[in-house]
């Protein structure tokens, strides 16, 4: 029931989108807004250019990048995850103000860790602001990610930040009203997606080592729709126009009612690990764990 009232909130969200939306993946190219990072022998689209495949063997994974930038909106795919045994194997779907892992940077992630046959994957998000890290929550899924499709996306804006999992805010990483060293919100990000051999950390801590007799190992994508900011320098006239899109507007500076009801049950059932109940690890906790997320 309370999985319902979300959808339908959702639906009439995503109703404003269609009929707003910069772009939607359907009819764009992959070529208009994204390109290959490396190793463009691992993409594969399908004839009719709606799919892209990235595989990982023992040789190399793959990645790609948005062209442009951008800063605030929402931003959506759908994935669908490496099948069987992917212990080791980390898919990856984030927002970064640059290519590399500089010093410097802000990230957003969303990052899948494969498992062996049969066991459940997990989804591991994190925050980075200005070269800082070590904000990660872990959780399980409610439904096989591997078997179909499903929708990831994050909506920012200067006061949170959201992940959503088919629409059901799943992490609210909330900004505070005094200038901080934690929200990211001063620079603009490219969207990125990588499959990559992780196994000295993702299964199990390490424990399990990717198989290679089972690659190639392939992530699927489709239906990238963004909805957000596009930034240009030295300034884009939609940075000083707040409150113009939806994103920005007051409903989504806080979780609406139908999303609290989700969010409570995504809280209660659904995470593994959450940094900012981590005392072992932050003996003093982090600032911004103060904050809450029903604000
Ligand atoms: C996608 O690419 C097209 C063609 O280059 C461009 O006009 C458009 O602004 C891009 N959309 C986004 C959201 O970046
Ligand atoms: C990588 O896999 C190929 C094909 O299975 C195999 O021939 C090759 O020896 C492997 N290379 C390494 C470094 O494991
Ligand atoms: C970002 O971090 C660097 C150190 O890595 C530091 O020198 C700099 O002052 C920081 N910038 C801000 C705006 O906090
Ligand atoms: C993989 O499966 C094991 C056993 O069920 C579980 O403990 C673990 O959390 C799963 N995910 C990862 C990424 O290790």
């Amino acid at each position: 029931m309370e999985k319902r009232m979300g959808m339908i909130w959702w639906f009439l969200v995503y109703m404003g989108i269609a009929t707003t939306c910069c772009f939607a993946g359907p009819k764009s190219s992959f070529d208009d807004n994204f390109s290959i990072m490396w190793s463009e022998n691992h993409f594969k689209t399908s004839e009719d250019g709606q799919i892209w495949d990235l595989s990982l063997d023992n040789d190399t994974g793959c990645g790609f990048k948005t062209k442009q930038r951008y800063r605030f909106g929402w931003f959506s795919m759908k994935l669908k995850l490496v099948g069987g045994d992917s212990a080791g194997v980390v898919t990856a779907y984030y927002m970064c103000t640059e290519d590399g892992a500089g010093p410097t940077r802000d990230e957003l992630d969303f990052e899948f860790l494969g498992n062996r046959s049969g066991e459940p994957y997990l989804i591991q998000t994190n925050i980075y602001k200005n070269g800082t890290g070590n904000r990660e929550m872990r959780h399980q899924l409610w439904f096989d990610p591997t078997l179909d499709y499903h929708t990831y996306s994050i909506l920012w804006n200067s006061h949170q930040i959201i992940f959503f999992v088919d629409r059901v805010p799943v992490r609210v990483f909330k900004n505070a009203d005094y200038e901080n060293d934690f929200f990211p919100n001063q620079k603009p990000m490219y969207l990125f997606s990588s499959i990559w051999n992780a196994d000295d950390w993702a299964t199990r801590g390490g424990l399990e080592k990717t198989d290679w007799k089972k690659a190639p190992f392939v992530s699927s994508y489709k239906d990238f729709t963004v909805d957000a900011c596009q930034w240009k320098d030295p300034y884009p006239d939609c940075v000083s126009t707040t409150t113009e899109h939806w994103w920005d507007q007051y409903d989504a500076w806080h979780l609406t009612k139908d999303q609290k009801l989700d969010f409570a049950w995504v809280q209660r059932n659904l995470v593994i690990y959450d940094y900012c109940k981590d005392t072992k690890r932050f003996p003093k906790l982090p600032e911004e764990c103060s904050l809450s997320p029903w604000d």
